[in-house]
C-alpha cells in the first residue's frame, strides 16, 4: 500500500483527514449551547463515580482478564515474529529477502554512478555522473582540470587532462571503508571532488553505501586482473611503478608532466633511501604494498596508516611486488 502511494500522496491524505476532523469538531462545538454553570454537570471530574464495592467486583475481574489476554497475545506473538524472521530475511513466500534489498541497493548505486539521462535531471533518481570521468562501468577515463603552480600563484592555471583511475578494480585495492572515505572527502588538489555530506558534497550516507555496493558488483575477478597485469607489465619494476604507483608518488604523473620519479605527490616521497629507513627489512615493505594496514595501525619503522594507500596483493603477483620493491629501494 505504502509502496503504491507515494509519500507525498500519503501526506496529502493525512492533511485532508485532519482538516475534515477539525471542521467537524468546530461545527459540533459551535452548535452546543452554553448555559453558565452547566460545567458543574458536564465536567468529567464532577460526575459521581462507582463506589468501592462496584469497582472491586466483577468489573475489576473483567479488566484483569483483558489485561491477561493482551499480555498473552504479546507473549505468544513476539516469539512467533522472531521465529519467522530468518525466513523473512531469506525471502521465502511473500517476503522480499536480504538479496532483494541488496539488488535494489546495487541498482540505486548504478544510477548514481551513471551520467544523468535527462536535462534537467529527474530529482527522484539522482545521477552523479561518476562515469563522466571514470568511464562507463568504471573502466577508467580522463578529467579536464586546471592546475596552478604553487611557486607562481599569480600565473594563470594550466588546463590539463588528468587520468581518472579504473574503478572496476578499486575494490581489489582498497578496503570498503577506505573507498567510502575517498568518495565522501574526494581527493583535494585533484579533479576528484568530495561527494559525501561530511566532505561538503551532495550525497547522504545511504547513497555512498549504494555506490560502494555497485562498485563491488562491477569488480573484475582477481585472477583475471593478475593475469592481464602480468601479460602487460611482466616483472619490470620501473614499468610496474609507473603503471600502479607513480600517479600518487610522482608529482604531475597523472597529467603527463612527471617530475622526479617517486619524488612524492599525494603519496610521500620514496626517494633518497627513505624506504630503506621506513622498512629496514625489505619483506616488511613487500607486505605493506601487498596488504597495507587499516586506518590508525602502525607500519614500517615509524609509519601510522591513514588508510589512503591501496594494497596490491589482489592485483599483482608476489614476484611483481618484489620487483617494485627492488626498484623503489634503488630510487636515488
Ligand atoms: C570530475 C571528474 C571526476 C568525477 C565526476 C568523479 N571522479 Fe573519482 N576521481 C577522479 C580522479 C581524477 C581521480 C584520481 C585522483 C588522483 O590522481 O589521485 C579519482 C579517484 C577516485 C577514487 C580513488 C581511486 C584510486 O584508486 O585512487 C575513487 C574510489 C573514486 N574516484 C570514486 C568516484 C565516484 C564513486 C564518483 C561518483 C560519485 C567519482 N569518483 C566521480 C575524477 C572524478
Ligand atoms: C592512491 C594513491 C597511492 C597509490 C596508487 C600508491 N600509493 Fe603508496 N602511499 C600512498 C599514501 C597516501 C601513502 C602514505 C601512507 C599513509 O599515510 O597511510 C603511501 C605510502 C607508501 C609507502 C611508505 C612510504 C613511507 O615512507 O612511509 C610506500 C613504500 C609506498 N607507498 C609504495 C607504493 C607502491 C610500491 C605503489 C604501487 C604498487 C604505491 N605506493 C601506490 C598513496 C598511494
Amino acid at each position: 500500500m505504502l509502496a503504491v502511494l507515494s509519500q507525498r500522496r500519503v501526506a496529502i491524505i493525512v492533511v485532508l483527514l485532519m482538516t475534515i476532523g477539525w471542521v467537524i469538531y468546530l461545527i459540533s462545538t459551535a452548535r452546543k449551547t452554553y448555559v453558565p454553570g452547566s460545567e458543574l454537570e458536564i465536567a468529567p471530574n464532577r460526575k459521581p463515580y462507582y463506589d468501592d464495592g462496584a469497582m472491586e467486583g466483577p468489573r475489576l475481574t473483567r479488566f484483569l482478564w483483558w489485561a491477561f489476554v493482551t499480555m498473552a497475545i504479546l507473549a505468544v506473538g513476539l516469539p512467533a515474529y522472531w521465529l519467522r524472521e530468518p525466513f523473512r530475511q531469506q525471502g521465502k513466500g511473500f517476503d522480499r529477502g536480504v538479496a532483494y534489498f541488496h539488488d535494489t541497493s546495487v541498482k540505486r548505486g548504478k544510477e548514481l554512478f551513471e551520467a544523468s539521462p535527462g536535462d534537467p535531471p529527474t530529482p527522484r533518481e539522482p545521477h552523479f555522473g561518476c562515469e563522466n570521468c571514470h568511464g562507463k562501468e568504471g573502466v577508467g577515463g580522463v578529467a579536464a582540470y586546471n592546475v596552478s603552480d604553487p611557486l607562481n600563484p599569480d600565473a594563470p592555471p594550466k588546463a590539463v587532462q588528468w587520468v581518472a583511475p579504473a574503478l572496476n578494480t578499486v575494490m581489489l585495492r582498497f578496503r570498503p571503508e577506505e573507498v567510502k572515505t575517498i568518495i565522501v572527502y574526494g581527493r583535494p588538489q585533484t579533479p576528484m571532488p568530495p561527494w559525501g555530506v561530511d566532505g561538503g558534497g551532495p550525497m547522504n550516507d545511504q547513497q555512498v553505501n549504494d555506490l560502494i555496493e555497485y562498485l563491488k558488483s562491477i569488480v573484475l575477478p582477481s585472477d583475471k586482473v593478475k593475469a592481464d597485469n602480468l601479460a602487460q607489465y611482466g616483472a619490470d619494476g620501473q614499468k610496474l611503478f609507473e603503471g600502479f604507483c607513480a600517479r600518487c608518488h610522482t608529482q604531475g604523473f597523472s597529467y603527463g608532466e612527471p617530475g622526479v620519479p617517486g619524488g612524492g605527490a599525494y603519496g610521500p616521497s620514496l626517494t633518497g633511501g627513505s624506504t630503506l629507513r621506513q622498512f629496514p627489512a625489505p619483506d616488511k615493505q613487500v607486505s605493506w604494498i601487498s596488504e597495507t594496514a587499516p586506518f590508525g595501525k602502525a607500519y614500517g619503522a615509524r609509519g601510522i596508516s591513514k588508510g589512503a594507500m591501496p594494497h596490491f596483493g589482489a592485483m599483482l603477483t608476489p614476484e611483481q611486488i618484489q620487483a617494485i620493491v627492488d626498484y623503489e629501494r634503488g630510487l636515488p
